[in-house]
C-alpha cells in the first residue's frame, strides 16, 4: 500500500491548499508518505508526524532528510500539543483504523490553531478503490466467508456522507468532502498478484490464511475477471476521500 501512499499523498497536500508557512501535524504517519509529500508540495514551516506504532517511527525518521520534520511515538488519545496550535492537523489512510473517530476528530480539532484545518484522507474501500475491490468481490465469489473481512463493509467511515457528518459532529466549519483519484496500473497479473502474497492488512492476511488449492482458486478467479489492456497490462483507478473542515 505503501507505493499508492506516495502517489496519492501530493494529490491531497494539492487539494488542501493550505497557505505556506503552516505548522502541520500528521496523525498515523506510518512510513512519512504524507509528511514528506507536505514537505514537497506544502512548503510548511514545520511537520510533526507522529503513530503508535514505533517501528514506522524510526524508519520515518532513518529516511527523512528534511529539517523540517520530525517524527514522534504518539497515538490517538496522547497526540503532541503544539503552543498557538497547529494550522494544519491532518491524516492519510488511518482515519477508519483509529479505534475511535469521533473522538480523534474531536482531538484532531483540539490541537488546531483558530482558523486552522483539519483534514483526513481514506481510501474508498466501497466502490472506488478498484484493485482491491476486484480482489474481495473474487474472494467473495470462491469463499462466502470472505465479506466479512472485506474493507468495504468493515469500514462504513470511508464515504462521504458518513465523512461529512463525522467533521461537522467534531464541531468543524466549511466541511467539504472530495474525490481524489490516482491511476493504479499493474504490467501484468503477476504484478497484481504478488503484493497480496506477502503484505500486511487484511486482504494479505486472508489470501495467507488459505491453503495452497483455494488460493489457487481465488487467483484463477481474478485472473479471468480482471479486465486487460495493450499487452496484458492492469489499468485501474484508486479513489480516495478527502475531507476538511475549519475551525471558528
Ligand atoms: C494504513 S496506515 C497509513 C500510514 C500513512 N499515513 C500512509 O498513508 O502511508 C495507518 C497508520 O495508522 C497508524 N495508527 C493506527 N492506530 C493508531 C492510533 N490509535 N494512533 C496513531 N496512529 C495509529 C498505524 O500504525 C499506521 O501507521
Amino acid at each position: 500500500m505503501g507505493r499508492w501512499s506516495r502517489l496519492l499523498a501530493p494529490r491531497f497536500v494539492s487539494w488542501l491548499r493550505i497557505p505556506r508557512g503552516v505548522h502541520w501535524l500528521d496523525v498515523g504517519c506510518g512510513t512519512g508518505a504524507l509528511a514528506n509529500a507536505i514537505c514537497s508540495h506544502g512548503d510548511p514551516a514545520s511537520v510533526i508526524g507522529c503513530d503508535s506504532a514505533e517501528p514506522f517511527i524510526e524508519f520515518s525518521r532513518d529516511h527523512s532528510r528534511d529539517a523540517r520534520v520530525s517524527f514522534v511515538v504518539a497515538g490517538v488519545g496522547s497526540l503532541p500539543r503544539r503552543r498557538g496550535g497547529y494550522g494544519s492537523v491532518t491524516s492519510l489512510f488511518a482515519l477508519n483504523f483509529f479505534p475511535d473517530s469521533d473522538a480523534a476528530v474531536h482531538e484532531m480539532r483540539s490541537l488546531a490553531s483558530p482558523q486552522g484545518t483539519v483534514s483526513a484522507c481514506v481510501w474508498d474501500y466501497g466502490d472506488g478503490m478498484e484493485f482491491l475491490r476486484r480482489f474481495w468481490d473474487a474472494a467473495a465469489a470462491v469463499d462466502s466467508t470472505a465479506r466479512a473481512l472485506d474493507e468495504g463493509s468493515r469500514f462504513p467511515v470511508c464515504h462521504p456522507e458518513a465523512l461529512t457528518e463525522l467533521f461537522r459532529g467534531g464541531g468543524l466549519g466549511d466541511v467539504r468532502c472530495e474525490p481524489v483519484e490516482i491511476p493504479t496500473a499493474f504490467a501484468s497479473f503477476d504484478d497484481y498478484w504478488q503484493p497480496f502474497l506477502g503484505g500486511t492488512g487484511p486482504a494479505p492476511s486472508y489470501v495467507a490464511s488459505l491453503d495452497a488449492d483455494r488460493r489457487e482458486l481465488l487467483a484463477r478467479r481474478l485472473d479471468a475477471t480482471l479486465r486487460r489492456g495493450p499487452g496484458g497490462a492492469i489499468a485501474l483507478t484508486a479513489r480516495a476521500w478527502a475531507v476538511r473542515g475549519t475551525v471558528d
